[in-house]
């Protein structure tokens, strides 16, 4: 099958948006390449689904910003989460019909990789296998990011009544991280999204207690003291700027921010993590809150063990997952860009070609 494909469709990125701009589709190319040879030691594979996810707008600059971020080169696929399937294979470390994961996976239909490739990971559970997209969002980087983010800085106590902030609650990682800390015992989680249609998929599908649409809420810190008198024990940050601070006005002496993100200032030139108002940093000083720093790439001895219980939960049902997909590679762009301006409900992933079962 591998030797009668000549033609390799890929995504490249043509221009580059301007650090502070939105991106656009015509920042993305469709190409058509030849499939490279798959030489002696090498696997050759079809994309099944790409994920598009936030921290790639800081490639799409010529700096990110971030020592551990490259920019992408112009002309070239971008590169993040990809999941496929082995179709040819001339390593001892992969047979056809394996799915393999990685997280530098090229915007193309078809790729070559090393069968010693450090970042290829064979999938090795049956169920993940036959639900492939899982392994980029619920069971994947951001399903991990969730957990290892609650785990690691959120210090919750089952049964002493937290309560619980999450931003971006209707993204891949605020949909997760609202359920596993629910499953660890707090007490209170509200959510905070961009539309009415996610407010009610938090509290209807995804057991939240409380949902704010900060597009149509004048008074977000007046609304969240509505709904919990008490303050607010930890917050989970996916996108800063002013709903951030409007949240940190809510919360209680010692309290934790999980800082996992900051959506609301990726279009902006300014560093990571932005600065804080004074007013702002105030609070965090006189009330000794804690805001570390947290990638969860630095917590890569824990996936084994968080992604068993991820992938139980989801199987048990203890979890819901929702995905947002996209058909089609050649949309990767344009899948990205909506998912930067709140187009998806859960984690948005693009389905390239079919898994052959
Ligand atoms: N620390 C880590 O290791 C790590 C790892 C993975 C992800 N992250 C971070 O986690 C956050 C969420 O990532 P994700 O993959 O789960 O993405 P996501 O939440 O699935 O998608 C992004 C969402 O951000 C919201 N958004 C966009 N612009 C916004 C703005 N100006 N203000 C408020 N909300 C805005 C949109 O929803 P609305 O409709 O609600 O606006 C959009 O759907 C990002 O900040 C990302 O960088 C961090």
């Amino acid at each position: 099958m591998a030797a009668e494909i000549r033609e390799n469709k890929c995504v490249v990125l043509k221009t580059r948006p301007g650090v502070e701009s939105q991106p656009n589709d015509s920042n993305f190319a469709l190409e058509k390449r030849e499939v490279p040879p798959c030489n002696e030691g090498e696997i050759l594979v079809k994309t099944l689904y790409l994920s598009v996810d936030p921290y790639m707008r800081c490639r799409m600059n010529e700096e990110t910003g971030s020592s551990y971020l490259t920019p992408w080169p112009l002309g070239d696929p971008p590169t993040g989460g990809g999941v496929g399937q082995v179709i040819q294979s001339k390593s001892n470390n992969f047979k056809e019909g394996d799915i393999v994961e990685s997280i530098v996976w090229p915007w193309q239909e078809l790729v070559v990789f090393s069968g010693e490739n450090p970042r290829l990971v064979k999938e090795e559970s049956p169920y993940l296998c036959l639900k492939p997209s899982l392994l980029l969002g619920i069971v994947g980087i951001t399903g991990l990011t969730s957990y290892t983010g609650i785990r690691e800085k959120a210090h919750i106590n089952s049964g002493s009544n937290q309560a619980m902030v999450i931003s971006g609650a209707a993204g891949a990682c605020g949909m997760a991280a609202g359920q596993i800390a629910k499953l660890d015992g707090c007490g209170m989680v509200i959510g905070i999204c961009g539309t009415d249609e996610k407010c009610n998929y938090l509290t209807e599908e995804l057991n939240f207690d409380f949902a704010i649409n900060y597009k149509t809420t004048k008074d977000i810190a007046k609304q969240i003291q509505t709904l919990c008198p008490a303050g607010i024990d930890v917050y989970f940050d996916n996108v800063g700027g002013e709903i951030s601070n409007e949240v940190i006005r809510c919360m209680n002496q010692n309290s934790h921010i999980v800082l996992c993100g900051q959506i609301s200032v990726y279009n902006k030139d300014v560093p990571y993590p932005p600065l804080l108002p004074a007013d702002i940093q105030t609070i965090l000083s006189n009330k000794n809150i804690t805001r570390d720093r947290f990638l969860v790439l630095n917590y890569m001895e824990k996936f084994p063990d968080a992604k068993k219980q991820l992938e139980a939960w989801v199987r048990e049902g203890k979890v819901k997952n929702r995905e947002t997909v996209v058909e089609g590679l050649e949309n990767t762009g344009r899948a990205f860009v909506a998912m930067m301006s709140g187009g998806n409900i859960g984690k948005q992933v693009v389905r390239v070609a079919d898994l052959t079962q």
